[in-house]
């Protein structure tokens, strides 16, 4: 390798490094216009190869609130993502599981999403009975 192809491989090599990222996401959940307590989120990061990672996994409180910190190594950009279990309308002894996406701008930042309103159906949602 001569000087140059060294240094745009180094280059190269830099570009694909990962680097670590973080996201917090918060809000509080409501059904039927009342808080909603002991909801589960997860937060998890999309991988198109590997399986999903779990960041983090957090219940709401009594005031329905929830806060979630995640941080991971990825090249790229991480792919952050909510997944709720509830039981907001959902069929007796069943839970209903919604994925809600991280906007990107959110990465090294907050992403508070104020009111999660579990009556509205997310595409893609889920029905674990
Ligand atoms: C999260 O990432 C941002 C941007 O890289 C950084 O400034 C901040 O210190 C990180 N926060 C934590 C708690 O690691």
């Amino acid at each position: 390798m001569n000087a140059l192809s060294l240094a745009i491989f180094a280059v190269l090599a830099l570009a694909v490094t990962a680097s670590l990222q973080n996201v917090t996401v918060k809000g509080i959940a409501v059904c039927d216009k009342k808080r909603m307590h002991n909801v589960r989120v997860q937060l998890f990061d999309r991988d198109t190869l590997d399986p999903n990672d779990l960041l983090s996994e957090i219940h709401t409180n009594h005031n329905g609130e929830f806060e979630l910190f995640g941080e991971e190594d990825e090249r790229g950009w991480i792919e952050p993502f909510l997944r709720v279990s509830h039981n907001c309308h959902a069929k007796p002894n069943c839970a209903r599981i919604g994925e809600y996406e991280v906007p990107r701008s959110a990465i090294g930042d907050v992403y508070d999403m104020t009111y999660l309103t579990l009556d509205i159906v997310v595409s893609g949602e889920k029905e674990q009975c």
